[in-house]
């Protein structure tokens, strides 16, 4: 059995960590395929030095682009790989353009596709990535399912039964193995000159939000909003598309709003522990708020991931203000949160592993736990 790990982007890099860990402990033959459609140090190589990945084999550096063009190049780079290394199984995680051209070149060569984190749908088909997971979801021959709110979609779309396989969502596994770390080797809030439970963390990058000016300026006013009525540091690492987007409108950020680069998962996860708020409208963020007992306003008009809206954890308000100041009111004046976690028991890696060995995996009672 020999296992291809396909990553381009830094969740997926975060997310994959754990299978690459539970292929190197178990001594199963594997590659990885960096797409590098991520490739900024603070996007990319700082997540293999700090969670001790081992070097991609294979770096296609297709970096940035328009989405066919970027696709394209992806297939077009890894074909030869995959051909000349004969994987059994190749494994993509996410909703990214290397998820899909990763998914498509080896399907077309007849390569088994395992897609982790299957299942999800935002049902709007103005993201791209709702293209790539219902694309991949279709071509894979393993569908790592978070639980059965997505196993019940796939199914639904007719995807047999014996594919589908519900195993939790590995953000869990990387969150787990690394908070206490984290706790230990952290000194962003020194660093930022924030305190514990006392600044609002924001993060956006989705197209919908940053690309088109107009949305931009309302979100800026949305922080503005929360920002008079909390006068809360609001720090954001701020994403390379977004910085890129503020710099081509001429948008000028106000002071209170702590702007830095990118940052380290050990210090993200530490930011996002300690935060009284997350203002997002990431897919990982949403979903790493959720465990850590952090409450979430997602800056977004839907999700793919209602579960932590139906366990109490996340509220989508798109970039209206008075939704997100209504939102922290009731939360800030609750004090205390706990809600089930929805997202896996960092047991996930193993079980997929399991799964792509052909064994049976460790039992999934607690993926819901
Ligand atoms: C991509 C994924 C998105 C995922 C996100 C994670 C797609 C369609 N989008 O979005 O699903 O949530 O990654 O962060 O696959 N840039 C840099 N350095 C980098 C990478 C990007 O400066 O290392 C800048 C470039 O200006 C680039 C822009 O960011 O044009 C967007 O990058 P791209 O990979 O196209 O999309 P993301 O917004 O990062
Ligand atoms: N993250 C990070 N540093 C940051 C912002 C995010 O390490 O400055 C991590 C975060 O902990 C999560 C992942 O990156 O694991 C989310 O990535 P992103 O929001 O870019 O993508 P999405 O999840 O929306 O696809």
């Amino acid at each position: 059995m020999k296992i291809g790990i396909i990553v381009g982007t830094r969740p997926e890099i975060i997310k994959m960590a754990p299978v690459m860990r539970e292929c190197e402990n178990r001594g199963i033959p594997y590659f990885i395929i960096h797409s590098n459609q991520h490739y900024s140090e603070e996007m990319d190589s700082i997540f293999f030095n700090e969670l001790e990945l081992p070097k991609p084999h294979y770096n296609l550096g297709v970096g940035s682009g328009l989405h066919s063009n970027q696709t394209g190049n992806i297939l077009i780079k890894m074909e030869p790989i995959l051909v000349e290394e004969k994987p059994d199984i190749v494994l993509v995680q996410g909703d990214t353009n290397t998820v899909l051209a990763g998914a498509l070149a080896a399907s077309k060569l007849n390569i088994k596709v395992g897609h982790i984190e299957a299942g999800l749908r935002s049902y709007d088909r103005m993201m791209p990535e709702e293209t790539n997971r219902i694309l991949t979801d279709h071509m894979s021959d393993f569908l790592f399912a978070v639980g059965p709110n997505q196993e019940k979609i796939l199914k639904s779309e007719g995807i047999e039964h014996d594919k589908v396989h519900v195993v939790g969502n590995t953000v869990s596994d990387s969150l787990f193995q690394h908070l206490e770390i984290a706790a230990d080797k952290s000194q962003i809030l020194q660093e930022l000159d924030v305190k514990a439970n006392s600044y609002f963390l924001v993060t956006a990058h989705r197209a919908s939000n940053v690309d088109i000016p107009a949305h931009l300026v309302e979100l800026l006013g949305l922080f503005d909003k929360l920002h008079d009525k909390y006068s809360q540091p609001i720090v954001w690492p701020i994403h390379p598309r977004t910085k890129a987007k503020l710099e081509e409108f001429n948008l000028e950020v106000p002071s209170y709003l702590k702007l830095s680069p990118p940052i380290g998962y050990l210090d993200f996860i530490q930011l996002q522990k300690n935060a009284q708020l997350i203002l997002t409208d990431s897919g990982g963020i949403q979903e790493e708020a959720c465990l850590l007992g952090v409450p979430c306003i997602t800056l977004r008009e839907n999700t793919e991931r209602p579960e932590s809206i139906e366990v109490g954890a996340n509220v989508l308000v798109g970039r209206d203000a008075d939704k997100a100041l209504s939102a922290a009111e009731k939360w800030l004046s609750a004090g205390n949160f706990s809600w089930e976690n929805p997202f896996g028991d960092g047991h996930v890696a193993e079980r997929i592993v399991d799964i792509c060995l052909g064994s049976e995996p460790v039992e999934a009672e607690d993926i819901i736990a």
